[in-house]
């Protein structure tokens, strides 16, 4: 069924208080709810029926008002309770069954390691108890647990615990007739949320638990308890995730004024999860992947991906939770903007903790770099695939498929661009007036630009088509130099491409940040510009982006617009998009000289980066199309050597310079991809710079392999960063000193960073001192699940060595390791999701079997977890871009999905949609 944003109507029926009991129970849970419920007289007729949603509940009891209804009196459906006619003001009291450990979709109440753990966004609620199951319905909770003390001893909610204690025995024999009443000792808690929420953010915890604790007092005088509950024996490693939720705490204090509401915050691990993390109203559940942050098991990017998993959960609190969404097409207004929050966080962490103000910046550079690899290798080919939509859709099959990188990261980029166009104070007014008007509501994204705009003076209506519109904007940018006038000229063309169902696009609303660098000097150039229109040239005012005075944001509204540039005393070279200033693709006909000049000199970090990775494109490119990497690459290696001898640089962002573009990346810059041949170009590109730097690289490796102890701050993990990349060039050389120099290092590491590195660097070795390390690694590691999904990752992900069998074999041999299991989404994500998702050459093997190992998976997984065989399925939507004959064999594929009966919602509507188009 397709629900469209066009058909939003208020909710007939609103809920004040719920009252919940539940008693646990593996496969017999009850869950008695009882609702306090009105009539909506601001959208229902007097007379509307009354209609909850419900999901695979079994109905025990259900009174109006203490009042048993007849038989006649309600409807149920797969879906729905129907009550046709109800007060306008009632009780509603139901008692319901449900099988937490029959719940493999891990969606609503479901088991994991004995315990009980709850998931309700988008649509999980539905699957407890019988609610209005939107977001829109915001009612105070109030939940009772009970459950044997000795399987459950930690029973959590949202909220103040309000009392606990014991009882004697199994209470469910009431209404059981004591059909699997236990003698267990029982015991039960009561938790009160004072905050209305909707219902997507109810959780509830039952398990064998510890917690590390920490007591804080907020800006305003307020002590609350901060808990990071865990299974025993993982106590140690939540030191980090801690430590990351107090800093989160004080930089939501500083940056946007915007405490803790609560008396008590509290995170839990748990080893079965769809997600990341969810943040459930002071009661976050979160992957364990996102909590444990120890140096044995954990690398240099686990500990800076828990500290922004805790930043954003923690941000929700107030973007999200205090003001929510209206209905699931906002989405992005909680997570594009908790996505921009939590990138700030981390990015003032990363500059907070930096050496000196030129640090800060490069530190800051860092994790932007780090987050638009993502945007550029997952959320641009997303845009231009089948399953293209804007960051607000206009309609969907399923919810669960549209938390999407559209909507975090292209949303976040969005809430970016309001950041530059209005500054950094404006947008703190924006935000500030935001919560005033909003604080306890559920609203959509259109109010929040206009919080934004109405603060600032401005009225933003073309920006809002950032919202509406699909597909990655083309800037396409002529320049020109009139040395006698001392005039740059510079047109800024912007294209947007056609997306499913929009075909016409209309102009945006562009924050385009540029900067003139000296050919010959590579000093950045004063600005003073004026605006074209017909042949009239006027002044512009002058507006300094916050990257300094000399980049100017000029802001594009029209499909063209040509700017001039007075007062330029040498030729320049235009620096465009600087800190990609909005997510577009700007094309514009550097040549290597200009590429050279830029990664040299440019005084914008992000472009010297991006000067480097249009080089390495365009010389994967050349290669690709038949080009010797010995006679196309002399100029990129002279760049790269340099930069890696540049010493003023710090080594974390060299480490990102000499990162290589991913395929993914790469594939989007052709119109027909070869997954093979795009591999071994890269691949040749890629040893040709090991073997013209190889003793350069043997030099960085060893300069900045330091024998002091391990710390995970950032500037140890740049110097780790850049050590590592340097061996992985090396030891592409297949030289048997750096073979030698990894084995050692993977011996003796005594961090998880270390030591994974050099697993990775020997993988593009083939023989045997490779398998022994890869066999050493599931010895030493074979009690710790986190660690062996990396182990699976990593050969899932490997290049296929010429002694080699196939990658899928191996990955088929890995599906029957003890330690593999497909209802662990962790484990699927590691090994099955790696292959079809993270090994483009491999899964595309010309024979098709990488299509079969597919379809077979997606069907395996769906049987048991929907959402987690969705996400598998998105391998082939982009099945158009490959070859022909690997065309007709995905298709082949998708339609054998397609045509599966039993086939989820969330499936369907992704092969579906890729076979349209
Ligand atoms: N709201 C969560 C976040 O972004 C996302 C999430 C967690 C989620 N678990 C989910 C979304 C399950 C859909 C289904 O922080
Ligand atoms: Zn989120």
């Amino acid at each position: 069924m397709t629900v469209h944003r066009s058909d939003y109507t208020p909710p007939s029926w609103l809920v004040d208080d719920v009252r919940l009991v539940f008693d646990l129970d593996p496969r017999h849970t009850q869950v008695e709810a009882t609702l306090s419920v009105r009539r909506n007289p601001a959208a229902a007729p007097p007379h509307a029926p009354l209609v909850l949603d419900g999901e695979q509940l079994e109905l025990l009891e259900l009174r109006i008002d203490g009042r048993a209804l007849d038989a006649g009196a309600y409807r149920i459906d797969e879906r729905s309770l129907t009550v046709d006619r109800v007060p306008e003001r009632f009780e509603l009291h139901t008692i319901s069954r449900i099988d937490p450990q029959a719940n493999t979709a891990l969606s609503g109440l479901y088991r994991s390691n004995g315990g009980y753990f709850t998931q309700c966004e988008a649509e999980g609620f539905r699957r407890i108890t019988w609610f209005p199951d939107r977001p829109d319905v915001m009612a105070r909770y109030t939940v009772t647990l009970r459950a044997p003390r000795e399987a459950c001893p930690v029973l959590l909610s949202n909220g103040n615990l309000v009392d606990a204690g014991s009882l004697a025995h199994d209470p469910r024999a009431r209404t059981d007739g004591g059909a699997d009443r236990d003698d267990r000792e029982w015991h039960w808690a009561t938790w009160h949320d004072p905050f209305p929420k909707p219902s997507y953010l109810f959780a509830l915890v039952a398990a064998r638990l510890v917690a590390t604790e920490r007591r804080l007092r907020t800006r305003s005088g307020r002590d609350v308890l901060l808990q990071v509950w865990v299974e025993p024996g993982n106590e140690a490693r939540t030191g980090h995730a801690m430590d990351s939720l107090e800093r989160a705490i004080r930089w939501d204090e500083q940056r946007f004024g915007l405490e803790l509401d609560l008396d008590r915050f509290m995170i839990v691990a748990v080893g079965d999860f769809n997600m990341g993390a969810m943040e459930n109203k002071g009661l976050n559940i979160f992957n364990a992947k996102y909590v444990f942050a120890d140096p044995h098991i954990a690398t240099d990017h686990d500990f800076a991906a828990v500290e922004s998993v805790v930043g954003h959960e923690y941000f929700h609190n107030w973007t999200g939770n205090r003001v929510t969404c209206r209905d699931w097409f906002q989405l992005t207004l909680k997570e594009g903007l908790t996505v921009f929050r939590d990138q700030e966080f981390s990015a003032d962490m990363l500059a907070a903790r930096s050496e000196d103000a030129a640090s800060a910046a490069s530190a800051r550079a860092v994790k932007r770099i780090e987050d638009v690899r993502v945007l550029r290798s997952a959320q641009f080919p997303e845009d231009a695939g089948p399953m293209a939509h804007p960051i607000r859709p206009d309609a969907y099959e399923e919810i669960n498929n549209f938390y999407t990188v559209t909507v975090y990261e292209k949303g976040a980029e969005v809430i970016r661009m309001l950041h530059t166009l209005v500054g950094r104070d404006g947008f703190r007014r924006g935000l500030d007036l935001y919560f005033q008007r909003h604080d306890g509501q559920a609203v959509t994204c259109d109010e929040f630009v206009s919080a934004i705009a109405d603060a600032n003076g401005l009225a933003l209506e073309q920006f809002r088509r950032w919202y509406s519109q699909a597909g990655t904007p083309r800037v396409r940018a002529r320049g020109h130099y009139d040395a006698t006038a001392r005039r740059y000229t510079l047109e800024l063309e912007q294209h947007c491409p056609s997306a499913p169902g929009q075909p016409d696009k209309v102009p945006l609303h562009i924050p385009f940040a540029v900067g003139l660098v000296g050919f010959d000097d590579g000093r950045d150039r004063r600005l003073r510009i004026g605006e074209r229109v017909g042949d009239q040239t006027r002044a512009l005012a002058f507006r300094a982006g916050e990257t300094g005075e000399h980049t100017a944001v000029l802001e594009l509204t029209r499909a063209r617009h040509v700017f001039v540039f007075d007062d330029v005393d040498a030729m320049p070279i235009a620096s465009l998009a600087r800190g990609f200033s909005a997510p577009v693709v700007v094309e514009h006909d550097y040549d290597d000289t200009a590429l050279a000049r830029l990664a040299a000199h440019d005084s914008d970090p992000f472009n010297r980066w991006e000067a480097v990775q249009r080089f390495l494109v365009a010389s994967i490119v050349a290669v690709l199309s038949g080009a010797e990497p010995a006679q196309r690459c002399a100029p990129l290696v002279r760049t790269i050597g340099a930069l890696l001898e540049d010493s003023a640089l710090d080594p974390a962002f060299r480490e990102q310079l000499f990162t290589l573009p991913s395929e993914g990346f790469v594939a989007e810059q052709l119109t027909v991809v070869d997954p093979g041949a795009l591999r071994a170009a890269r691949n040749g590109v890629r040893r040709y710079l090991a073997e013209s730097l190889a003793a350069q690289w043997a030099d960085a490796w060893s300069s900045h392999a330091r024998r002091e102890p391990y710390s995970p701050d950032p500037v140890s993990a740049g110097r780790r960063a850049l050590k590592n990349v340097a061996l992985a060039y090396w030891v592409d050389t297949q030289s048997d000193d750096a073979i030698d120099a990894a084995v050692a290092q993977f011996d003796a590491a005594d961090n998880m960073t270390d030591r994974i590195a050099a697993l990775q660097a020997l993988l593009h070795t083939g023989g045997e001192r490779r398998d022994a390390a890869i066999a050493r690694f599931a010895e030493r590691y074979g009690g710790e699940p986190l660690v062996l999904d990396k182990w699976f990752a990593l050969q899932a992900t490997m290049h296929r060595q010429p002694a080699d069998g196939p990658v899928l074999q191996r990955v088929r041999e890995l599906m029957r390791h003890p330690a593999y299991s497909a209802r662990n989404p962790n484990r699927v994500r590691a090994l099955v999701g790696s292959f079809c998702n993270g090994n483009l050459a491999e899964f595309h093997a010309a024979d098709g079997s990488g299509y079969a190992f597919w379809s077979e998976q997606v069907l395996a997984v769906d049987a048991l977890n929907p959402q987690i065989a969705s996400r598998l399925a998105r391998a082939l939507d982009r099945w158009r871009k490959f070859t022909p004959d690997r065309q007709a064999k995905m298709r082949e594929a998708l339609e054998r999905v397609s045509a599966h009966r039993p086939l989820s919602n969330d499936v369907r509507e992704i092969v579906e949609k890729s076979l349209a188009a």
